[in-house]
């Protein structure tokens, strides 16, 4: 079994092949990890159950975290990029083994195991954190029956956006994906802000979450013909606005001194002349490490989602963005009415806005 996991993960690091053509050494791992899960197995019937609230958003189920491998471009991009920021942590401390905080790692330990199959324990150890007890036993197991015991530092049934690190023995690497598209719903920026607060040094995977606001004609995004083409060379038609939020050490390090349960977004512009067939979108794109990105429909995490804004979008208003944290977190944004805002510059926190942040729907309005 080690040497089938081993087998399948050096395929997937191996440089210069394109992820979308590996989703058969994907399965293969996904096969050898279930193969070798203990007791647990995931629910054929009700997928969501064994979900958990928690104050800073979802937990997906033990079953649907189990499922997350087979968004495969996701997990190599993932599996990858953390791969690249254990060997740049080695280069900062080549004297031991690089220590990964995986928080979220569901019950196959899905982005770890492929680099512990292929990496010896004296190159990096992995502590292994999931909120549902389930999960950690049977990454657990999984471990066990692969002889991979050497290369965990510990397992650990915590919440992350509250869990305390061992100050003696930082992480060099944090590896965080509890995630969906436009940083909604579950928890990461919660937990990405939480563990760097503890760890300011450690290398992030995922490097940077950006998510850009883009008008887009639907007709012609959506074209099945445009879909069943090479997507580079897909005629989409879109108009960029602007970045309204990042999720990155150095955004993290910026929240610093903001209170309360709101992060700062941008303000974008909508152009002067626009017709109306446009409709406003919110674009993911995530770098898990250097060049490893997932950009728009490589993955359910960057599928393009429409942004909920309070107000009629129309030529020339202002959109303010800001990100809710909380129960359920994700970004919310509203037209100003006052065209003076300053547009590209961070949101005034000052300033309320509401929640739920619902209305126009992001359906462009021409002006009459
Ligand atoms: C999207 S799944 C990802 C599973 C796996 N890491 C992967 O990438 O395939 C998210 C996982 O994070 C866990 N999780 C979510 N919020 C968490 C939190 N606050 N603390 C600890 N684990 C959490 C869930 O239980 C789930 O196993």
């Amino acid at each position: 079994m080690i040497e089938r996991l081993r087998k399948a993960a050096l395929s997937l690091l191996e440089p210069g092949v394109p992820a979308s053509s590996l989703r058969p050494e994907v399965l293969e791992m996904m096969a050898v990890l279930a193969s070798s899960r203990g007791s647990w197995s995931p629910r054929t019937d009700d997928i969501a159950a064994g979900e958990t609230r928690t104050p800073d958003g979802v937990a997906i189920s033990p079953t649907m975290a189990a499922m997350c491998a087979d968004d495969f471009m996701r997990t190599i991009a993932f599996v990858r990029g953390t791969h690249a920021a254990i060997v740049d942590a080695r280069k900062r401390a080549p004297d031991r083994p690089a220590r990964v905080l995986y928080a979220g790692c569901g019950p196959y330990a899905t982005l770890a195991m492929p680099l512990m199959a292929v990496l010896p324990s004296t190159e990096a150890t992995f502590t292994l954190l999931d909120l549902h007890p389930e999960s950690i036993a049977s990454a657990m197991a999984i471990v066990d029956a692969l002889g991979l015991s050497g290369s965990v530092a510990r397992y650990e049934i915590a919440d992350a956006a509250s869990h305390r690190l061992d100050p003696e023995q930082p992480p060099d690497v944090i590896l965080v994906e509890v995630m969906r598209a436009c940083l909604e719903a579950e928890p990461q920026v919660a937990v990405t802000r939480h563990l760097l607060r503890q760890a300011p040094h450690a290398l992030l995977v995922p490097e940077e979450v950006r998510i850009e606001f883009t008008l887009v004609d639907p007709a012609r995004e959506f074209d099945p013909d445009c879909i069943a083409q090479n997507r580079q060379a897909a005629p989409r038609d879109r108009i960029p606005v602007g970045l309204v939020f990042t999720l990155s050490r150095e955004a993290a390090a910026s929240w610093a001194g903001c209170p309360g349960d709101q992060l700062p977004g941008a303000t974008v512009c909508i152009p002067e002349s626009l017709e109306r067939r446009y409709q406003a979108m919110l674009f993911t794109v995530i770098r898990t490490r250097g060049n490893h990105v997932l950009r728009d429909y490589d993955s359910g995490l960057t599928c393009p989602r429409v942004p909920s804004i309070q107000g009629a979008i129309q030529p020339g208003v202002a959109v303010r963005f800001r990100y809710a944290l909380g129960s359920h977190p994700g970004l919310c944004a509203e037209v100003l009415h006052d065209r003076q805002a300053d547009c590209g510059r961070d949101s005034d926190l000052a300033a309320p806005i509401g929640r739920p942040c619902c209305g126009g729907g992001g359906r462009f309005h021409a002006a009459s």
